[in-house]
C-alpha cells in the first residue's frame, strides 16, 4: 500500500495520498487547495486519483476537493450528515471504498463537527486496519475543538459529548498497532495542545494523550471546553466556503494576479483595499510603503492574514518580483480570493517616490533596555497571547493580543514612542505596520522579541 503524508507548515495541515500499488487507484484525503504536487506525485507513480475525501468541513483552510475533482474527475466523499452545494457521495459507518486490494473503511465520528468521519486503512479485505486517518477528531496529543460550530445551533458541550462517544466507541477499541494520521499538527487553532509529531501509534497515544486518559464523559466535556482560545475570525468563512461551489485556485489566480502601477495601487489603497507587504520584518523595517500591512511569507502567513484581514476586502500584494504568485497561492489556501493585483516591480516601483517610503530601526534588546531606562521611555506594546504574557513580560508594557489590536487602538497613547513586541519578531512587525497605518508616528518593533530580550538578560547576568 502507498500512504503518503504531506505536511504544510504554514497551516500546520496534513493531507494524504493513499493508493493500491497493483491497481494504481489512488485517493486523496483533506487535500490543500493548491494540488499540483499531488498530481505530480500521482503522475510519477503512474497513479489514477479516483476519490477525494474531506473528513469534515474544515474551518481553517479551503480544501482542494473541487480542484481535484475538476482536474482528475475524482468523486467527492463527505460524511452523510454533510450538506453541500456540489455533488458528493455521503458516507456512513461501515461503508468501504476499495482501491483494489487496499480498503478504506468509514467510521462516522461526530464531535469536532457533526458530519466528521475517520478512514480506516487496511491492506486488504481480511487484514486488520494498519492506519486511521482521523481528520480533526483525534490529534497527536489532543482532540479536535468542539466549538467551531457552536454558533449554528449545536453547543460546544453537545459536540464535546459526541466527540467522547466517537472516540470511546469507535477509535479506542482499535488495536494498539494502528497508526494515527491526523489533519493537523502543532500550532493549529483546531486544537489546544497538539504535539509536534505528525503521526503516532494508537497504543502510544493511549498512554500519553491527556484526552484519552480514563475519565467520565462529563469530565471530558469540561476539560475540552475549558480555556478555549477564540477561533480566528476567518474560520466561519472558510467552513462555509468548503460547502460551496466556487472558482478553483487556478481560475481565480488567472483572473486576479495582475500587475498594477503605483498609481493604481495608491488609488486602491485610498478606496479601502489593503496593501499587503509580504516581505520579512527586517526588510519591511528598512523599506516599506506608507499605509501598508506587513505579514511576512516566512511565518504563519495564512493564519495571520486570516486573523487580521477581512476575506472580502480587496488585497494588493507588495512582494519581491517573482514572489507574487506564492503570496496569492497562500492567500488562496484560506479562500482569500479578493486579490486586486500586485504592485508591478514591488518596492522598486517607489524608487522615485521617497515621499511614500518609510523605514525604522528595529530595536535590539540592548537599545530597548537603554530606551526603557531613559527619561522618556517608550511604551512597549506586547502583542502575544495571554498565556505568553502570563509566562513572562516586560514591566510597564501594555498587553494587547495581536488579534485585538485593531479594535483597541484607542487605548494606545498618541504622545509616546511605541515599540511592538512579540515572541520572536514576526507578529510585532504586523503590529507596528498596523500602528503606523493608524496614524501613530513613532513606531518600531523589537527584533527577536521576548526570546532575544530574555537571552540578553540571562547573558548580562544578575544586575
Ligand atoms: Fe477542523
Amino acid at each position: 500500500m502507498i500512504l503518503k503524508q504531506y505536511y504544510l507548515g504554514c497551516l500546520a495541515h496534513a493531507s494524504y495520498l493513499i493508493a493500491d500499488p497493483t491497481t494504481k487507484v489512488a485517493a486523496l484525503v483533506d487535500p490543500q487547495r493548491d494540488i499540483d504536487h499531488y498530481l505530480e506525485e500521482a503522475a510519477a507513480l503512474d497513479l489514477s486519483i479516483q476519490h477525494v475525501f474531506l473528513t469534515h468541513f474544515h474551518a481553517d483552510f479551503l480544501a482542494g476537493h473541487i480542484e481535484v475533482q475538476k482536474k482528475t474527475g475524482a468523486k467527492i466523499y463527505l460524511g452523510r450528515a454533510a450538506n453541500a452545494e456540489y455533488t458528493f457521495h455521503g458516507l456512513k459507518d461501515g461503508d468501504v471504498i476499495s482501491l483494489g486490494e487496499v480498503e478504506l473503511r468509514i467510521l462516522e465520528t461526530p464531535g469536532h463537527t457533526p458530519e466528521g468521519i475517520c478512514l480506516l486503512v487496511a491492506e486488504n479485505a481480511e487484514a486488520k486496519p494498519s492506519a486511521i486517518l482521523t481528520g480533526d477528531t483525534l490529534f497527536i496529543g489532543d482532540v479536535g475543538r468542539p466549538d467551531l460550530l457552536a454558533s449554528v445551533g449545536v453547543t460546544a458541550e453537545d459536540l464535546a459529548g459526541m466527540l467522547y462517544d466517537s472516540i470511546h466507541q469507535k477509535i479506542l477499541p482499535l488495536p494498539d498497532s494502528v497508526v494515527i494520521y491526523p489533519a493537523h499538527g502543532a500550532g493549529s487553532s483546531c486544537g489546544k495542545n497538539i504535539s509536534s509529531e505528525t503521526f503516532a501509534r494508537l497504543g502510544d497515544q493511549r498512554e500519553v494523550n491527556p484526552m484519552l486518559q480514563p475519565m467520565s464523559k462529563d469530565a471530558f466535556v469540561e476539560k475540552l471546553t475549558a480555556n478555549m482560545a477564540p477561533a480566528p475570525p476567518y474560520f466561519s468563512y472558510d467552513a462555509q466556503l468548503n460547502k460551496q461551489n466556487r472558482p478553483t485556485l487556478d481560475e481565480n489566480l488567472e483572473k486576479t494576479l495582475k500587475p498594477l502601477s503605483l498609481e493604481d495601487t495608491m488609488r486602491l489603497g485610498n478606496t479601502g483595499a489593503v496593501l499587503l507587504d509580504v516581505h520579512t520584518a527586517d526588510e519591511y523595517a528598512k523599506n516599506h510603503m506608507f499605509g501598508t500591512v506587513n505579514i511576512g511569507l516566512q511565518g504563519s502567513f495564512a493564519t495571520w492574514v486570516g486573523t487580521m484581514l477581512d476575506p472580502k476586502t480587496p488585497i494588493v500584494i507588495i512582494a519581491d518580483p517573482g514572489r507574487e504568485q506564492e503570496a496569492a497561492t497562500r492567500l488562496g489556501r484560506i479562500g482569500f480570493d479578493s486579490i486586486a493585483g500586485y504592485l508591478d516591480g514591488g518596492m522598486n516601483a517607489l524608487k522615485e517616490r521617497d515621499d511614500l517610503v518609510r523605514s525604522y530601526q528595529r530595536s535590539t534588546p540592548e537599545s530597548l533596555a537603554q530606551a526603557l531606562d531613559s527619561d522618556q521611555p517608550p511604551l512597549v506594546i506586547d502583542v502575544r497571547t495571554l498565556a505568553e504574557w502570563n509566562d513572562t513580560h516586560i514591566e510597564g508594557s501594555l498587553h494587547i493580543p495581536l488579534p485585538e489590536l485593531e479594535a483597541r487602538m484607542r487605548e494606545i497613547p498618541k504622545d509616546r514612542d511605541l515599540i511592538a513586541l512579540c515572541r520572536s519578531g514576526y507578529r510585532s512587525s504586523i503590529a507596528s505596520s498596523m500602528l503606523e497605518r493608524h496614524g501613530f508616528t513613532s513606531v518600531t518593533d523589537a527584533e527577536g522579541g521576548i526570546l532575544a530580550w530574555t537571552a540578553y538578560h540571562v547573558g548580562a547576568g544578575p544586575q
